[in-house]
């Protein structure tokens, strides 16, 4: 059996997708707040910085992939208007519950959709941007996912990656230090579960940096790659075009 990691676990490849099932199983309900706190109101401004990117046009079709609670879906449906659409999917049910009512909390209705990024149950060429933030990391064939998110693009559609990165080598010693002490605590405090956030530390260090990540896109089939440090490459955004 193949093996993958699981933070810096090795696991097979089979168990991956079951643990992280129950990694969003147990934080969705404080997902939000925890965002919040870990990440000091900052994934707000990477997921704006996304949407201003995106530069999604009114009537256009966009699928936000590993979408959890929407943050990009609604900010993305403002923008495509009535006449676009927006599909907000996850492999996740309780994520995308959670997701689902908060944007019906804000008078949003969007078609949600229950799905393995590895396996996306749309027809080739159906969209015209693709987003999928903080989800990549977590899948366990990143090559075939991205492959996926290719073929259901339209010929010179965008796909939109905002994923953590590989920091400045000055801000690393602090940056390892808060990752592994501060954001389990916060984990423990506020979600009863240190576990899965220290996973999400860990998993940020397994995940491919920013050059890798580019070349993993271009073999997927995006001609064109432009990668956007933020943060300090705390994060990036990489931005591909299918061509
Ligand atoms: C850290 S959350 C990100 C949620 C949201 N995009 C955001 O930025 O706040 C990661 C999400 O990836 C989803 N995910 C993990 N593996 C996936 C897969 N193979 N296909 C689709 N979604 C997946 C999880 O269920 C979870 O909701």
């Amino acid at each position: 059996m193949a093996q993958t990691h699981f933070g810096y676990e090795n696991v097979d490849e089979s168990e991956k997708a079951g643990r992280v099932r129950r990694v969003f199983d147990s934080v969705a309900s404080r997902y939000d707040l925890m965002n919040d706190l870990m990440s000091m109101g900052l994934h707000r401004v990477w997921k704006h910085y996304t949407v201003t990117v995106a530069n999604v046009r009114e009537g256009e079709r966009v699928l936000d992939i590993a979408g959890g609670t929407g943050d990009l879906a609604r900010a993305f449906a403002k923008k495509v208007g009535p006449r676009g659409t927006v599909v907000l999917s996850d492999i996740n049910q309780a994520m995308l519950g959670a997701g689902r009512d908060r944007l019906l909390d804000a008078g949003v209705v969007l078609p949600t959709v229950a799905c393995d990024a590895e396996k996306l149950p749309f027809a080739d060429a159906s969209f015209d941007l693709v987003s999928v933030a903080f989800g990549l990391r977590n899948m366990t064939h990143k090559e075939a996912a991205l492959a996926e998110m290719c073929r259901v693009l339209r010929p010179g559609g965008r796909l939109l990656v905002l994923e953590f990165s590989k920091v400045a080598a000055p801000l690393a010693k602090p940056y390892d230090w808060y990752s592994f002490n501060v954001i389990p605590l916060i984990g423990r405090l506020v979600a009863k579960d240190a576990d899965s956030y220290r996973y999400l530390a860990e998993s940020i260090r397994m995940h491919p940096d920013q050059n890798a990540l580019k070349a993993m896109m271009k073999g997927a089939g995006f001609g064109h790659v432009d990668v956007h440090n933020l943060a300090a490459g705390v994060v990036a955004l990489h931005a591909g075009i299918k061509c």
